[in-house]
């Protein structure tokens, strides 16, 4: 049956689709405990909350279901070089933007360069140990091989992210329990942590079977899976599951933003770009007006999570607005076929459209493992 797989079996869920986590809003304890009560995964982005919200969603999410669900958090870069000059000539850039209310600008000024959000990681990762999540994912890096035996031994099974075959090695032999292959159709941040991120940009049917070739843990393909079809193509290329992100983010349950939700239902196929206009980091979205106005700055963008903290009231401003021009719209290449549905509709459609895609129904009856 083709909802048996390695990945199902590992994380006690009926299909092998996972709700892709997404920080800063979207995948709600609503849209993940929906997802999982119809037998996939649902994940919570936590990169962006404090351990405090984390510990309250992932309690709200247990209210809500009694299935698997994940968390996610981003590994910090240590490395990071706060140029002064670099980070002051953009906030001079920032405050230049037409139509910028003044006290907004006052804000991007205010904003402490010292206390980087990535300090928060050791507590974020406090909480998720302290609450015996089941499942626990990462991107941008990979925790420390004792981190990761300390989530193991307590039972939670852990899922890393990588670009390329060199990082899905490292992620396996760092102890992960599976990895996520994502394509550079996905939307959203570049997970990539190891060499450069232009030779990075790999397409999902091109990475899954390198990756699967490589590696002896199972492999979750991500980036532009819209559909069934997407599915049992990625089966098929050897993946154990997939991870889908854009598919769910116009869902009923999603926290993304109306305007946001509405430009992701209108979009067409061309209109993504990858930018790090807006946090400092490569990531896929659709294109509007912040990103081609930064398109004409010549200097140099702060790196991650240092832009993204002197964009934060830009993007708060404009959401207070309903404007999608300066709001972030993180979005796959797929974002077109996008589905205004409930989260549980379109997991539904999406077991149907497998079956029709493969000719076989799912084992409905598969057990859980536990
Ligand atoms: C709005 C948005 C936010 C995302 N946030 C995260 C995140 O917090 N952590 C993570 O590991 N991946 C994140 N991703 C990437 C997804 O895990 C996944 O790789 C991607 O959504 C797959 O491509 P798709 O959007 O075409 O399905 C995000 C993606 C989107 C669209």
């Amino acid at each position: 049956m083709w909802n048996d797989t390695a990945v199902t079996r590992m994380l006690s869920v009926r299909y092998p689709i996972i709700q892709a986590p997404m920080a800063g809003g979207p995948t709600t304890p609503e849209l993940v405990a929906a997802v999982s009560n119809e037998g996939g995964l649902g994940f919570l982005g936590a990169g962006y909350m404090s351990p405090d919200s984390i510990r309250a969603a992932i309690r709200r999410i247990r209210q809500l279901t009694d299935q698997t669900f994940g968390v996610n958090l981003f590994i910090p870069d240590q490395n990071i070089q706060v140029e002064r000059e670099v980070v002051k000539a953009m906030i001079h850039h920032l405050k230049s933007l037409e139509a910028l209310p003044e006290e907004v600008g006052r804000e991007i000024d205010s904003i402490p360069m010292e206390n980087a959000p990535g300090d928060t990681f050791a507590q974020q990762l406090e909480v998720i140990l302290d609450e015996q999540i089941p499942v626990f994912s990462f991107t941008f890096g990979c925790p420390t091989q004792e981190q990761i035996k300390e989530l193991k031994s307590r039972g939670i099974r852990v899922i890393g992210t990588a670009t390329s075959v060199v990082e899905a090695v490292y992620l396996q032999e760092a102890g992960v329990d599976a990895v996520v292959a994502q394509g550079c159709e996905a939307g959203g941040h570049r997970g990539t942590f190891l060499g450069a991120h232009p030779s990075s940009l790999i397409g999902t049917i091109t990475l899954v079977p390198q990756i699967v070739d490589r590696v002896r843990i199972p492999v979750i393909a991500s980036g532009g899976i819209m559909d069934g079809r997407g599915i049992a193509a990625c089966l098929t290329l050897g993946a154990s599951a997939v991870q889908m992100g854009t598919a769910f983010l116009a869902s009923r349950e999603s926290g993304a933003h109306p305007a946001y939700k509405k430009a992701l239902l209108h979009s067409r196929d061309t209109e993504t770009v990858i930018t790090d206009s807006f946090s400092g980091k490569p990531a896929r979205g659709l294109r509007n007006t912040f990103i081609s106005w930064m398109e004409q700055y010549d200097g140099p963008i702060p790196p991650y999570p240092i832009q993204n903290a002197l964009t934060r009231p830009i993007r708060n401003w404009a959401a207070r607005q309903a404007d999608p021009e300066f709001i972030s719209l993180w979005a796959g290449q797929g974002s077109a076929q996008s589905r205004d549905a409930s989260a549980r509709d379109i997991v539904r459609q999406l077991i149907q459209e497998v079956e029709r895609a493969i000719g076989k129904p799912a084992d409905r009856d598969t057990l859980f493992y536990i």
